[in-house]
């Protein structure tokens, strides 16, 4: 019921068009309402009563009845789909909105297909309940009670018997709805299955060809697809017996109608034309009650579709903003952590790491795969939340920041680089819209893309394909390091951003960074000593603690596991110094 108000509710900015709209239709359905108590007037009064001074009145109603009825159904129709495409606009927006601020977290947990289904699927079945669903619900409504009142005005006996049917209608209706709802239930799972499974199938499909899993991809997907038509079967089967059982029942009505109302005419206890009228007010009555199931239905369908998306809209933001956020007029870039412990679920991924970046300094984080490298910048920038201690900014808590201001003084380069399919103009203006193409240029050189982006056949104008097809991975990397360095923010962070680039390359990007990232405080993760060596101060991690730290040398010299990588990765070296040079 709440969920149905809330449904109701979203027609709020709609209301006076909503009731016009309703208004309209009462109108036609009582139009029609009319026509068969027309027909007795015609056959008692004027036929059998002689009265044919009244025949040209009637057909005047009639004609103008209808006139009204055609121009009011036109113009209903306009309304109810103009207040339904209103309506999705606004949900579609507002969905959209809201997934834009929806954290990390939300994103771990649901899959791009599931929420594909609910901007698509559930939304249009919202739409075909206000376009469709809601008329039906109506007209019906008012047709049923309209049809009972008037049959209960001309002749009370007569109406019982037309509504003798109706429990065992209304039994099956119900009975129907019980079996009904689970099956499409089923459907709807299953088409969310199968959207979630296409859309990996394609994100993923060079990863499919390259291990030749064609075949099992596509036997997956077919059986799958074999479920979803088993379940629509079996649903229209539901529907097919369901159908008859309800046609049958509502055709006893006419019988029943035409023996008794027939019986009474001869003995003459009811007019003719009241027998005529009651088998027009007839099919208003049984109409809704065969339609009571297919209406009980589209509400619920109605009704899930909904709460799915309520329930997308309602997924608060763990990442909470502020009451009284501070606005910072441009960080130092001054950086702690404070005694910073962390978990996405039960497992401690960080525990109790500390670290202090003073503005403008270098700091590298080193150490195997899954020891929590990402975490840590994923929390500076608060994608999500320290579970204990402080993480500071120039001494006030990111907490204290507005989100926005936050992330827009710093520069990600991911350690998954993802480019939009636009041009490589607008993917490294991405962070400054109103960069100059100077500004642009300049960036690209410091990143050392430029040169082969002017190599391009279009230059900066090259449209990148999905996920930056069409470009190398150290390509796309090097365009994602321009498009963090455009931003000019006072905290850079690179995860990993140099892994696809080959060694001299990453040299020349590491001599432009330095020179670029002077009075910036920046984050370099990394896995190559070469990357590290110059940083202020070099974390290992080991497990979620920092194991080591300090600077090349001193990690040098303490023989542990920055020692060990570093023999590791220069072994093939004859002689190094220790600066990492080869002699
Ligand atoms: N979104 C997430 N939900 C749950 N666990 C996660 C999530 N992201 C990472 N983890 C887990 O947290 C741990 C640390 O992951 P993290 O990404 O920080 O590692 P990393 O040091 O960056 O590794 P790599 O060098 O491979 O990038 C891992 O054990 C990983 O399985
Ligand atoms: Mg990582």
């Amino acid at each position: 019921m709440n969920i149905l108000k809330r449904i109701l509710g979203l027609l709020s900015n709609y209301k006076w068009r909503a009731a016009a709209a309703v208004g309209l239709l009462v109108i036609i359905v009582l139009t029609r309402l009319v026509s068969p108590y027309l027909t007795k007037i015609l056959i008692d009064d004027i036929i059998r009563g002689g009265q044919v001074e009244k025949l040209g009145k009637v057909l005047t109603i009639l004609i103008i009845l209808t006139i009204i009825r055609s121009a009011f159904i036109y113009i209903r129709s306009y309304m109810f789909e103009d207040i339904s495409q209103n309506l999705v606009f606004d949900l579609r927006h507002s969905l959209y909105t809201h997934l834009q601020h929806l954290p990390y977290e939300f994103y771990d947990n649901h899959s791009v297909g599931d929420i594909m289904s609910r901007m698509t699927g559930d939304i249009d079945g919202i739409r075909n309940f206000f376009a469709g669903g809601a008329i039906s619900l109506i007209e019906n409504f008012i047709n049923f009670t309209g049809a009972i009142i008037a049959t209960f005005t001309l002749d009370a006996r007569l109406a019982s018997i037309l509504l003798i049917v109706s429990p065992i209608l209304a039994y099956v209706a119900t009975k129907f709805d019980k079996t009904i709802r689970p099956a499409f239930g089923a459907i709807r799972e299953q088409n969310a299955v199968l959207n979630t499974k296409a859309q990996e199938n394609i994100s993923g499909i060079r990863v499919v060809k390259s291990f030749a899993r064609e075949d099992y991809e596509k036997d997956i997907f077919s059986i799958e697809n074999v479920k979803q038509k088993d379940k629509n079967i079996k649903a229209s089967y539901i529907w097919a017996h369901y159908f008859s059982i309800m046609d049958f029942l509502s055709s006893l009505g006419p019988i029943i109608l035409l023996a008794v109302g027939g019986y009474m005419a001869i003995r003459g206890t009811v007019s003719l034309g009241t027998l005529v009228a009651f088998t027009g007010y007839m099919w208003m009555i049984t109409g809704p009650m065969r339609m009571l199931g297919w209406l009980i239905n589209m509400i619920e369908q109605a009704i899930s579709s909904a709460e799915k998306i309520f329930y997308y809209l309602d997924f608060g933001s763990s990442i909470k903003e502020s009451d009284n956020p501070l606005f910072p007029e441009k960080f130092k870039g001054h950086i702690k952590f404070d005694d910073v412990s962390f978990r996405y679920r039960q497992n401690y991924v960080l525990k109790g790491v500390n670290i202090d970046v003073k503005p403008g300094e270098t700091i590298a984080i080193m150490g195997a795969t899954g020891t929590g490298k990402t975490s840590i910048i994923n929390l500076l920038g608060r994608f999500y939340d320290c579970t204990f201690g402080h993480i500071t900014v120039d001494d006030i808590d990111i907490k204290n920041y507005r989100l926005k201001d936050l992330r827009t003084q710093m520069g990600y380069v991911m350690q998954e680089t993802f480019l939009f399919s636009e041009t490589i103009k607008a993917n490294i203006a991405f962070g400054r819209v109103d960069a100059s193409m100077d500004d642009i240029i300049n960036a690209a050189k410091i990143a050392q893309a430029h040169d082969f982006i002017i190599e391009m056949p279009e230059g900066y104008d090259t449209i990148i394909g999905e996920r930056g097809t069409g470009l190398s991975g150290g390509q796309r990397q090097r365009i994602a390091i321009a498009r963090a360095i455009l931003k000019d923010p006072k905290i850079l962070i690179f995860d990993d951003s140099t892994s696809s680039v080959d060694m001299e390359t990453e040299y020349e990007i590491q001599n432009a960074l330095a020179r670029a990232s002077a009075d910036r405080t920046t984050f370099i993760i990394a896995h190559r000593i070469s990357s590290v060596k110059d940083a202020d101060e070099i974390i290992v991690l080991e497990d979620g603690k920092i194991a080591e730290r300090g600077n090349h040398s001193t990690l040098l010299s303490e023989k542990g596991i920055y020692y060990t990588m570093f023999k590791e990765q220069y072994k093939d070296f004859d002689t190094i110094d220790l600066e990492g040079q080869v002699i």
